[in-house]
């Protein structure tokens, strides 16, 4: 860009002042010879190794330069604006300089000052134009990042365990506090585990409450938790005592308190000299564990692998409502399994983990427990 040497910048700009006013006195006949230098500059078309030719190619490097710096958008950019105005090897201002050898000694002085000069101005408009870009960033990064405090949190909801689940654990933790090891069976079951070990011969009428799904090869869905029973007493010698959670399976069509799957729990304690009051005071604890202080019945009933058997009540809302069977297991199961009903003694009982959740919560029907049905479920 070329410029009018006597610009309004120019002469304000102290730089210029110095090569214009701050001359010291030994230097005079130099100024005089550059203003003559600058008359004739338009009329010489190689001026080269004049002092006034370089000086006015300092003046236009200034222009040109503070122009450059102020349009310069980016740090970056700044640097290499920097780098190629003032840089040591092939910077403009050294460029310009490299005419300062050609120049009689008396006149390089008057042309360092300048240069000097120039350098310290372009490496203050450099700094203040860094700056001035810092502070545009910071200001627009401020602005885009912006927290709002008030603005709501960001909610996930944490869910919670499925009513069935929690009372399940629930039940698992008070059996748990009175001694109780939680032991697992397969849902996948033999006839001999689900029925025949249990004192269900086939034909056994008792086999019509708990008709199932049966599989190719003859096995089925277990209908009870009972079995493992069984299992448990063939892998391990008394005293034990052990509860069995678990899903079971029967061939229930689906009403307000049938489900073809339900889960049970079932209690099994064996040892010498258990009869039963041990089951009584059991099964009492751990109903007003898990229900409260409420009135408990038990009403003679019939299962072919207890003797005597037993229904439990509890009276809840004013109603008696049944929760388990139990009994004292039958010599006939213990013989079977190799255990001398003489020595060894035993009782056991089952719940529905079902009932127990739907009387405790005041649930109506079974299926509310299996739709997943979120408006249900998170009254839990
Ligand atoms: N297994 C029985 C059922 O599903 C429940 C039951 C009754 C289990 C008495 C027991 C028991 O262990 O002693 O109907």
């Amino acid at each position: 860009m070329s410029i009018p040497v006597n610009s309004q910048d120019n002469l304000k700009n102290p730089d210029r002042e110095i090569r214009r006013a701050s001359v010291p006195p030994a230097l005079e006949h130099v100024q005089e010879q550059q203003q003559q230098r600058l008359q004739q500059l338009g009329e010489r078309s190689d001026p080269r190794g004049d002092l006034g030719e370089v000086l006015d190619r300092l003046d236009a490097l200034e222009q040109q330069a503070s122009d450059q710096i102020r349009r310069a958008t980016s740090a970056q950019g700044l640097e290499q604006l920097r780098i190629s105005l003032l840089g040591k090897k092939g910077g403009q201002l050294s460029r310009v300089l490299g005419a300062m050898g050609a120049l009689p000694h008396d006149q390089r002085p008057l042309l360092g000052q300048r240069a000097n000069g120039l350098k310290k101005e372009l490496q203050g408009l450099l700094s203040e134009r860094l700056q001035q870009l810092e502070a545009t960033a910071l200001t627009q990064r401020l602005a885009e990042e912006v927290v709002d405090v008030s603005a709501p949190a960001l909610y996930r909801p944490l869910g919670h365990a499925h009513p069935l689940l929690s009372t399940l654990d629930e039940i698992v933790t008070i059996f748990c506090g009175l001694g109780y090891q939680v032991v697992d069976g397969p849902e996948i079951e033999t006839d001999h585990y689900n029925f025949s070990a249990l004192n269900i011969p086939e034909d056994h009428p008792a086999r019509d409450m708990q008709d199932t799904f049966y599989l190719a090869g003859g096995e089925l869905l277990r209908t009870h938790t009972s079995p493992v029973q069984i299992r448990h007493l063939e892998r391990h010698t008394p005293p034990v005592r052990v509860i069995a959670p678990g899903r079971v399976y029967r061939r229930d069509a689906v009403d307000a308190t049938h489900s073809p799957i339900f889960h049970q729990v079932e209690v099994l304690a064996v040892d010498e000299g258990l009869n039963f009051g041990h089951l009584r005071g059991t099964v009492i604890q751990f109903l007003q564990a898990f229900f409260g202080e409420l009135p408990v019945r038990f009403r003679a009933s019939y299962f072919p692998f207890t003797e005597p058997s037993a229904e439990v009540d509890v009276q809840w809302q004013g109603r008696w409502l049944e929760v388990m069977g139990c009994g004292m297991v039958d010599p006939a199961v213990l013989e079977g399994l190799g255990l001398d009903p003489e020595r060894w003694s035993g009782f056991a009982a089952g719940m529905g983990v079902e009932r127990a959740c739907m009387v405790r919560h005041g649930i109506d029907d079974i299926r509310r427990l299996f739709s997943s049905d979120l408006r249900f479920l998170r009254q839990f």
